[in-house]
Order: C-alpha cells, then structure tokens, then sequence
C-alpha cells in the first residue's frame, strides 16, 4: 500500500484537503492508498484552523509541525527542518501538497530533496505578480513537482509553456469547489445575522488581507472609507484576518456601516457569500466560491492566477486604486454585473478523480 503526506498549513488549504481525503477513504477497500495527515502549523488559532476540521469532517493531523508565526523565510525554515525529521524518521511515497501557501512550497522542497515525488494540487496557476509570497510559492513548488492537479486550461498550458510534459499533468477540476457543493445544505447563518438585521441580498461581504491592500493604515482606511460610501448606508460584513486586525487597531474612524466580526468558521463564511449581494476582496480562493455561487465580486487587485473568474465567472479585478470602487458598486446597484458561468470540470468531483489517479501513479 503505498504512503502519501497530504499537507495542510494554513486556512485556504482546509477547504481543499477535505475532499481528497473523503475521496481516498472510500477506495478503502481497493488496498492501494494509504495517508498521514501533516498539519505544518503555519495557521494555529481555532478561527483560523481547527474549526475549519470540525466543520469539514476532516480527521486530526497524524502530525503537527506546529511552526506558527514568523517572517516568510522563518516559517519556511521552520517546516522544512520539522518536515524533514517526520520524513528521514519515516519516509512517504509521496508528498501532496495543495494551493500557494509557504507551508505547500516548505514542505515540497523537503520531500523533493529527499526524493520523494512531489504532487500539486492547483498546480500551474499564475499571477505574474512577484511581490506576492504565494505566487514565488507557487513557481518554486511547480518547479520541482512530479505531478500536477489542475483546476483550469490556463493552468494546463502554463505547465507546458516551460516544459511540463503532458503526462504529467492531470486536468481534474477544483477540489475548493468540491468541497463548496458538499457541504451548501449545511451552511447557516453567523451568530450575528439577526443582532445585525442582515437579509439575503441585502448587504456586502468585504475579506482583505493582502499586504499591499493592508499593511499601511492609510491605505487601509481609505479603502475602507470608500468601499463603504459606495454601498450605499448597506451593511459591508468584514471578517477580520489577524494580519489586517493587527493594523485596523490604529485606525481612528471605521465608518457606520462597517461591520467588523471574527474570521469566520467555514460553514458561516459560505452562508454569507452565497447570500451577499457582492463579495469585495483580494482573496483568490473568494473569487473561486463567487463564480460558483453566481454572486457579482469585486477583486481590490491588478493581477489574478485566476483568469477562469473573470473570463467565465463573476469576477472583475479593478486594481487598488480607490476611484475605481464607487463605478463597480454602481454596476451592481443597477443589477448590470454579468452573470457568469461555471468553468468546466468544477462539478464536486475533483477528490475523487484525484485519488484515482494516485491509485494509478503509484
Ligand atoms: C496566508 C497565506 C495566504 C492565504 C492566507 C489566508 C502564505 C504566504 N500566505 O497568509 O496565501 O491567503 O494565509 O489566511 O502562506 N495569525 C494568527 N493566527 C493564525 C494564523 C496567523 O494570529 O492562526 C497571524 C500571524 O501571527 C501573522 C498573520 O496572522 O501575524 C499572518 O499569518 P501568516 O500565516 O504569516 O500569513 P497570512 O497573511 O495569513
């Protein structure tokens, strides 16, 4: 039976783990695979992490690296000499590693090295955008991956362009999305629905936490200023990520309408960006959920890995400069936002085609 480290660090990568494991649990029987769950520890707080196991059915981590917080290149040192024990203690088969986060790039490179093959789950994405962490963490991983999962064409074709071969690459969907459609049944209100008067519609969902969007207060606060002016008096829902919390303590006004809550757990998250009249955010993932949920999304970036959102989906980047915020909202007001479709193969059964093909490749 052979062995596969599937990885996990941070929030975005919860979401996408849970389906390949469902999936991989249900070919049991066949005897072929086997896994041990690595939780790296990059992400550690219940609202970022463990609520995200409870609600997703997702079973405790074998390991915990637990690295927690540091500069990019401590926590990247941090879970490759953790990864390493784990690995030179007991060798895997293989290392699966999902999405762009530092801990999907760490621990790529410690299995490599030890000559363990690498698979990528959303291999080939790209932004273009070098001053972002996760786009080095995603040209370094695919650098040095066996196999790679994608979600879209444009991924495909970025693995060929620098010399991938076809054999190597398998077009499987998005297993995000898979885990979006299991779980849409289940999704419920926050705590502070009805304290806030929030209806369907009614109000928007803002998420930022980008470095270049976040980092400075005044940068922060204008965007905040404005984004909330141009909704009109309607409740902006802004689930505060740690990083942006962090500066949004030192800024002196938050306008009325801005409801500032807690990172929400995964099944309320979704039940307020399937019912939001639009989603505002720097997030990739986000933008994934809106296309699929049919919801209008405003994109606070000049660049996207995620072309199929805007090309197929809901989604318009309009940069970060503010004046482009109050015409985006006037298009939503007036309900002339295109209305997108659903790129292909994001039909929920990503997992499962994934386990397959590790049944077969190893
Ligand atoms: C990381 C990912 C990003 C992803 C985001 C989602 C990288 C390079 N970036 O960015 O792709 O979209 O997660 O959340 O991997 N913190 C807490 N509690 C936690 C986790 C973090 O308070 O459970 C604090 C940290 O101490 C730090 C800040 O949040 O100050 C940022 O965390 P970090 O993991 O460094 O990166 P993110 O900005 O979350």
């Amino acid at each position: 039976m052979a062995l596969v480290d599937i990885i996990a660090g941070a929030r975005p990568n919860f979401m996408k783990i849970a389906p390949i494991i469902k999936a991989i649990d249900s070919l049991k029987a066949n005897n072929k695979l086997t896994y041990r769950l690595i939780h790296t520890g990059q992400h550690y707080d219940a609202k970022m992490s463990g609520d995200f196991f409870e609600q997703l059915g997702i079973p405790k981590p074998s390991i915990n690296l637990e690295v927690g917080s540091g500069t990019q290149a401590e926590q990247t040192a941090a879970i490759m000499i953790s990864y390493e024990k784990v690995l030179l203690k007991s060798a895997s088969d293989l290392c699966l590693v999902v999405g762009d986060v530092t801990s999907t790039m760490a621990c790529a490179i410690t299995a490599q090295k030890l000559c363990i093959p690498v698979a990528h789950v959303e291999g080939g994405i790209r932004s273009g955008d070098w001053t972002m962490p996760e786009e080095i963490n995603r040209l370094v991983t695919d650098a040095i991956s066996s196999f790679f999962f994608t979600t879209s064409a444009f991924a495909n074709a970025n693995l060929k362009k620098v010399g991938v071969r076809q054999e190597q690459i398998f077009f499987v969907g998005n297993t995000m999305i898979d885990t979006l459609m299991e779980t849409s049944e289940r999704m419920t209100p926050p705590d502070f629905w009805e304290m806030l008067s929030l209806e369907p519609k009614n109000y928007f969902l803002l998420t930022l936490h980008r470095p270049h969007n976040v980092d400075e207060i005044s940068t922060l606060s204008a965007l905040l200023n404005k984004i909330c002016e141009s909704a009109r008096g309607k409740n902006v829902v802004f689930p505060i990520h740690p990083r942006t919390a962090k500066v949004l303590d030192n800024v002196s006004s938050i306008p009325d309408n801005l409801c500032l809550v807690e990172p929400q757990p995964y099944l309320q998250f979704g039940y307020l960006a399937k019912n939001t009249k639009a989603v505002i955010t720097d997030s990739g993932g986000v933008t994934e959920e809106a296309t699929v949920n049919g919801v209008p999304c405003i994109t606070l970036r000049d660049s996207t890995e995620r072309p199929e959102t805007v090309e197929i989906g809901t989604n318009e980047l309009i940069g970060t400069n503010i004046k482009n915020i109050k015409s985006a909202f006037e298009l939503i007001f007036s309900g002339h936002w295109k209305k997108g479709s659903i790129p292909e193969m994001w039909d929920g059964k990503t997992g499962y085609r994934i386990a397959r093909i590790l049944e077969t490749i190893l």
